[in-house]
């Protein structure tokens, strides 16, 4: 079984159709061991569609509605996203847990919905600085994560997390390795303790002033499954040097072959 890296952008509130096309050079490039996506504004999607339909590169949106469909002005759901041919949608970034007031209980709604969709949800989670300094990361972890893993049962194996502290978030100063290795293990083991073996195919990566300059220390880490990038993925060659490190990380494919 071959274990790619997932390299996911997400370029918040940024970007323009030609930037998208910027990256469509650079995604003619194959980076074996490394999956690759960038998660785009919605209004980006359909030239994210036209750009990298015929290349490796996969595309996303950083949000879906918990809702089908119906009176629900300024929402997107998950359906109309998938329409766009995305891959992956981001769920419960801390921007939109602080910005929007999202609930856990929210979130869990959104997940369903992208799951539903044919959509691979991507579930933030992280601390704040002062949860941090308070030694209550392993508590809000468990909080963010509980509902879910209670209301997705054998679905959870379809879902990535992301791991995010906030403080690393646009700081310029990445989680140290083995702080990520350490959470990175609690998540994973928490997962196993209420699921069981659904918990085992769970992709969890991390998230946090990722760049090319660190991305290789963290990639390298074993149960790191991938990063998720903000500023860096908004230039085409520092995320492609990220891609780099992620297929230099990934572990040889196996072969079925006895
Ligand atoms: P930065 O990489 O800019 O710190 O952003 C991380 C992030 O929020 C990705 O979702």
């Amino acid at each position: 079984m071959s274990a790619a890296k997932l390299v996911i952008g997400n370029w918040k509130m940024n970007g323009s159709a030609s930037q998208v096309r910027a990256f469509a050079n650079l995604a003619a490039c194959e980076w074996p061991g490394c999956e690759a996506a960038l998660c785009v504004p919605y209004p980006l999607l359909p030239a994210a569609q036209m750009a990298f339909g015929a290349t490796p590169l996969r595309w996303g949106a950083q949000d879906c509605s918990a809702e089908d469909d119906g009176a629900f002005t300024g929402e997107v759901s998950a359906r109309m996203i998938r329409e766009f041919g995305a891959r992956y949608v981001i769920v419960g970034h801390s921007e939109r847990r602080a910005g929007h007031a999202e609930t856990d209980g929210q979130i869990v709604g959104k997940v369903q919905h992208a799951l539903a969709a044919g959509l691979t949800p991507i579930v933030c989670v992280g601390e704040k600085a002062e949860e941090r300094d308070g030694e209550q990361t392993a508590m809000v972890l468990r909080r963010q994560l509980l509902q879910l893993v209670r209301a997705l049962g054998r679905d959870l194996g379809s879902i990535v997390i992301a791991y995010e502290p906030v403080w690393a978030i646009g700081s310029g100063d990445a989680a140290a390795p083995g702080m990520i290795d350490h959470t990175l293990g609690f998540i994973a083991d928490m997962l196993t303790f209420h699921a069981g073996s659904s918990a085992s195919a769970v992709r969890i990566l991390y998230g946090g002033s990722v760049n090319p300059r660190n991305a290789e220390a963290i990639l390298s880490r074993k149960p790191v499954a991938g990063v998720l990038v903000g500023s860096a993925a908004l230039a085409p060659a520092d995320f492609m040097d990220i891609c780099k490190a992620a297929a230099r990380c990934s572990t040889p494919a196996t072969s079925d072959a006895t």
